[in-house]
């Protein structure tokens, strides 16, 4: 039964992970209801997923070995081996029997291409605009389900819980907050890019499930390993809002680095050069910018125009002229840790589970490997949709939430998230300065106290975004100043010494 008020499975967030929950929940008799703050399907990052998915092909030990190397041997080896012994079946069915997704081919069969650190190709793909090839007819089929029910333009403002147990959320719409019950809550709310001024993520990416879980007591973990993609265009060094992301499928088929002196410098940094782990990359695209100027991705050894049509097309709608370099930086991309799950995205709260970006599963340790999201988001939203079904729905007493007064101050969340991502992006970027890990917490917990002030006087949808965002950030340098190895994304590095004068 779907009323407005309950449903067996409520799956907030819109992304792979959470539509691979819903399909997971229906095909085990249950109804779904999506609630999703995206109002159109763009607002999800899986949309926005370029190079592909991975897949195990003849030779999961092998991935598994990949994903191992790339994480600098801190992903945790059993949460991989639930991804590469599910990779091929998942992607079959799912993707394949069901959506009838159209990746590229070559010759006989499915083109398998490669990316950064791996050792084989396997990556399925379209163009280099995976995400919404898959996303779209995703959507549509749930879409078309007639046990699924889907509430765009809806945020997830807090849990309803008692005594360790989850009985659903308080949903915000246009016209209303109310409390949604739910026999079982599952978070697909993506990532973190907000919390920077340049990312890869759309601009809704506040943290919103790993706030909201913490809040309630979950256990969230490895917050500190945040990934930045290294080739991300940079139309305008003054305008963050312009930049996107360059797929490192780009570099797979043989795209160049080069400094500001036209030098290629990869070879210098790393054996596999332009094909090294992305938190090599982005580290050595980040040096490089600071001692030549700007580093550019030279697309001349292939067909760029012909072999990535959308990228050259958004190159040229930025007036980047690809033929001369594209100039790229790192930009927050991906976060690999979050809201702590075992292998059926369980978190430490009963009734809640967590899939996709928001949760860590352990597969990515301190560093992801390339085109494992929308695996990772499949495998595991598909094995939690599966266990959260057939949960009984009880509702019980609603938090009590202020008279609702959505406007805030002038400037009041934008001043906010400015300074916040000033912070992020100094003291928790692609280099961390332990010495300033402590002073960005007490300026990220100054904010958080300002920001929850104003939370106890109204709701509105932009201050849980901003309270999220805040809480999110403060696990984040909470994390990495708890952790003084130096790690994948974890990147510590020593203040300059003093000048004598
Ligand atoms: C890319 O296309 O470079 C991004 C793929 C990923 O993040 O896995």
């Amino acid at each position: 039964m779907t009323t407005e008020e309950s449903s067996d499975v409520l799956v907030v967030g819109s992304g792979i992970g959470g539509l691979a929950a819903a399909l997971g929940a229906v095909r085990n008799g249950s109804d779904v209801t999506i609630a999703t703050k995206a109002t159109r399907p763009e607002g999800a990052s899986s949309w926005w997923a370029q190079g592909g998915i991975a897949v195990s092909r003849d030779d999961p030990d092998q991935f598994k070995q990949d994903i191992l190397a790339a994480s600098d041997a801190t992903a945790d080896p059993d949460a991989v081996d639930v991804l590469v012994e599910n990779a091929n079946d998942a992607v079959e069915d799912v993707l394949l029997d069901t959506l009838a997704v159209e990746f590229d081919e070559s010759g006989e069969g499915l083109d398998f291409t490669r990316e950064a650190a791996h050792s084989e190709d396997r990556i399925l793909h379209v163009d280099a605009a995976t995400g919404k090839h898959i996303h779209v007819p995703f959507l549509n089929y749930l879409d078309a389900h007639d046990s699924v029910e889907i509430l765009d333009d809806t945020a997830a403002l807090e849990l309803i819980r008692h005594e360790g147990r989850v009985h659903g959320a308080m949903l915000e719409s246009a016209d209303a907050v109310r409390p949604h019950y739910a026999g079982s809550v599952i978070l697909a709310t993506g990532g973190i890019g907000e919390l920077y001024p340049r990312t890869t993520n759309p601009d809704n990416a506040t943290g919103d499930g790993i706030a909201m879980a913490a809040l309630a007591g979950a256990d969230v973990e490895d917050m500190e390993y945040v990934q930045f993609h290294p080739t991300v265009a940079v139309p305008d060094e003054d305008d963050d809002s312009g930049v996107f992301l360059v797929s490192e499928a780009v570099r797979g088929e043989g795209a160049l680095l080069r400094n500001g002196e036209g030098e290629r410098f990869m070879p210098d940094y790393h054996d596999d050069a332009e094909l090294a782990p992305r938190d090599v990359v982005a580290r050595a695209v980040k040096a490089e910018r600071e001692a030549t100027g700007d580093v550019t991705l030279d697309v001349s050894p292939l067909e760029f125009g012909a072999d990535f049509p959308g990228l050259a097309q958004r190159c040229t709608d930025h007036d980047i002229e690809y033929e001369q370099g594209i100039p790229v930086a790192p930009a927050e991309h991906f976060l690999c840790g979050g809201v702590t799950v075992d292998d059926h995205g369980r978190t430490t709260l009963d009734r809640l589970y967590a899939v996709g970006e928001c949760s860590r599963t352990g597969v990515h340790g301190a560093n992801r490997l390339a085109s494992t999201s929308l695996l990772e988001g499949l495998v595991w939203g598909l094995r939690a949709g599966a266990d959260a079904a057939g949960k009984s729905v009880q509702p019980i007493e609603a938090p009590e939430l202020l008279e609702r007064d959505p406007e805030l101050p002038a400037r009041f969340a934008g001043d906010k998230m400015h300074r916040l991502r000033r912070v992020m992006d100094a003291q928790l970027g692609v280099e961390r300065d332990p010495a300033e890990l402590g002073r960005a917490m007490a300026m990220l917990r100054r904010l958080k106290g300002e920001v929850d002030a104003y939370v106890r006087t109204r709701t509105s949808r932009s201050l849980y975004e901003l309270r999220n965002a805040a809480v999110t950030a403060l696990l984040v340098a909470r994390h990495a100043s708890e952790n003084d190895e130096s790690v994948g994304t974890h990147n510590l590095v020593d203040a300059p010494e003093p000048t004598a004068d």
